[in-house]
C-alpha cells in the first residue's frame, strides 16, 4: 500500500512510526511532515486543506490510503473530496466533522441520542446568554460554538467573568467561532479521553489517556496543547468505558448515521468521570496530540490495520491485540511557550538516545539545516516510552528526556502523577 498521511507535528509523526512498522506499507509520504519524521519516510508539500491539491497529489503519487491527521482539513472537506474522486480516506466528511467544529451541533446530537453531557444552552445574542447565566449561577462554562484553536472555553467562577466572556466571544475575540455561544454546567470529575475507530456503523475502542493541559507543574498555571499524556487512563476502567460506549458513543454515532452523516474514522471522546459516570465534555474527529503519540507507542503496526478496517467498513471483524502494557510522553516545549518564545535553537544529543519498540522521541516542532536539529515550534519534542508499568514507562521517558541537551527547552517533570500516584 502506498500511504499518504497529512500533519506535521508529533502525532502525525506518531502515526507514521506506526505505519512504517506494518509491511503492508510499501511507501509513505508524509505532507508536510517534519524533520523527525524526514528521518523515516518521504515529506512533500502542498496545501493540505485544499482538497483539490491533495486529489491531485495523491492520483500522481498512485496513492492507496490517506490518513488525515489534524482537524482543518477535515472541517474543509479534504476528506469529501478524496471519496469523490475515489480514493479511500481515514477520517469524517465535512458533515460529520462539524462534532468538533460545532460545539452546538455536538450538543444538540447527544440531545437527540439521550447521552450523558452537560446542561447547556445555546444562545445567537449576548443578552440572552447572560440571562441564562443570571438564572443558572456560577460556576459555568461559556465557549465559543465553532473552532477557537483549543482557546475558545471560559470556565467562569463568578458571575462577572461569565459576562466578560460572553462580552468577549460575541465582541469577536474569536472571531467567526465565537458569533454563537454555548453556555454549559460546569460538569466536577475527572477528565479522561477514549479513542474509538468507527466506520460509519462499527465501532472499536483502541485505548484510553489523559493528558496535562497546563504549563506548569502540579497542573498549574496557563493552559496549552497538552504538554504530556499516558495510556491507558486508570480511571477509565473497563466499566467506565463499556458505559460510555454504550450511552455515550454510540447512540450518537447511530445518530449520525440516521441523519445521513455517518462517521467514519477516530473519534476522540473527552469524558468527564465522576462517582462511575460519564459524561461528555466534547467529541473531536481526530487523534489527540499528544495522546496519539501514546497509543502508537501500544498499539505498533496493527494502528495501520485498524484505520484502513475503519476506512474500508470492516470494524466488524477487527480486534485490538492488547499488551497489558502502559506508554507515557513527555513534551518538551521551547521556553515561553505557551506565549512567545524564540526559534532556531539547536537541540543536541538526540542521536545517542534509544529507537525501538518501547523508546521513540516524536518531533513536534524542528527543522533540520546543515546536519542541526533546530526547535522552530512552541512544542517541540515528545519523548515517548513504554513500559509493563506507567512507572517503568514513566522512568524510561525521563532518562531519555535527560539525554536531550536543548538549555532553551523545559518540561514538566510530573507527567502521569495522577496514576503514580
Ligand atoms: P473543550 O474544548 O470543550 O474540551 O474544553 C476544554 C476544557 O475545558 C476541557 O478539557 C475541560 O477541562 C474544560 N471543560 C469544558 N467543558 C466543561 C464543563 N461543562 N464542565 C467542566 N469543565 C469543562
Ligand atoms: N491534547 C488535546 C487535543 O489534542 O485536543
Amino acid at each position: 500500500m502506498n500511504i499518504l498521511i497529512l500533519g506535521s507535528g508529533g502525532r502525525e509523526h506518531a502515526l507514521a512510526w506506526a505505519v512504517m512498522q506494518n509491511p503492508k506499507c510499501d511507501k509513505l509520504i508524509v505532507a508536510p511532515g517534519n524533520a523527525g519524521i524526514a528521518q523515516i519516510a518521504d515529506c512533500a508539500a502542498f496545501d493540505i486543506e485544499d482538497g483539490g491539491a491533495v486529489v491531485a497529489f495523491a492520483e500522481e503519487n498512485a496513492i492507496d490510503f490517506v490518513i488525515v491527521g489534524p482537524e482543518a482539513p477535515l472541517a474543509a472537506g479534504v476528506a469529501d473530496r478524496l471519496r469523490e474522486a475515489g480514493l479511500l480516506v481515514f477520517g469524517p466528511s465535512e458533515a460529520a466533522a462539524r462534532l468538533e467544529a460545532s460545539k452546538s451541533f455536538t450538543k444538540e446530537i447527544c440531545d437527540a441520542a439521550s447521552a450523558p453531557t452537560a446542561g447547556y444552552g445555546h444562545f445567537t445574542d449576548a443578552e440572552a446568554a447572560k440571562a441564562h447565566v443570571r438564572a443558572n449561577g456560577v460556576p459555568t462554562v461559556v465557549k465559543a460554538d465553532g473552532l477557537a484553536a483549543g482557546k475558545g472555553v471560559i470556565i467562569a467562577m463568578t458571575e462577572d467573568e461569565a459576562m466578560a466572556a460572553i462580552d468577549d466571544m460575541f465582541g469577536g475575540v474569536f472571531g467567526g467561532a465565537g458569533a454563537e455561544v454555548v453556555i454549559e454546567e460546569f460538569m466536577e470529575g475527572e477528565e479522561a479521553s477514549l479513542f474509538v475507530l468507527v466506520d460509519g456503523e462499527d465501532v472499536l475502542a483502541i485505548g484510553s489517556a489523559q493528558d496535562h493541559k497546563r504549563v506548569g507543574e502540579g497542573d498549574t498555571g496557563l493552559n496549552t496543547g497538552g504538554m504530556g499524556a499516558y495510556s491507558p487512563a486508570p480511571v477509565l476502567s473497563a466499566e467506565v468505558e463499556a458505559k460510555a460506549m454504550d450511552e455515550i458513543v454510540k447512540p450518537t454515532m447511530r445518530v449520525m448515521a440516521e441523519r445521513g452523516m455517518p462517521y467514519q474514522g477516530v473519534l476522540y471522546a473527552g469524558l468527564m468521570i465522576k462517582d462511575g459516570q460519564p459524561r461528555l465534555v466534547e467529541y473531536n474527529v481526530r487523534f489527540g496530540d499528544p495522546e496519539c503519540q501514546v497509543l502508537m507507542m501500544r498499539l505498533g503496526a496493527q494502528a495501520l490495520d485498524l484505520m484502513h478496517a475503519a476506512a474500508e467498513g470492516r470494524l466488524a471483524e477487527a480486534q485490538v491485540n492488547w499488551a497489558d502494557d502502559h506508554a507515557i510522553t513527555v513534551v518538551m516545549a521551547a521556553e515561553g511557550y505557551p506565549g512567545s518564545y524564540e526559534k532556531f535553537s539547536e537541540i543536541k544529543g538526540l542521536d545517542a538516545l534509544p529507537e525501538d519498540s518501547s523508546n521513540m522521541v516524536f518531533h513536534a516542532g524542528t527543522k533540520t539545516q546543515d546536519g542541526k536539529v533546530l526547535a522552530v515550534g512552541g512544542r517541540v519534542l515528545n519523548v515517548t516510552a513504554r513500559g509493563e508499568t506507567l512507572q517503568e514507562a514513566r522512568d524510561r521517558a525521563y532518562a531519555m528526556v535527560d539525554g536531550v541537551d536543548w538549555p532553551q527547552g523545559f518540561f514538566r517533570r510530573d507527567i502521569g502523577w495522577r496514576a503514580l500516584k
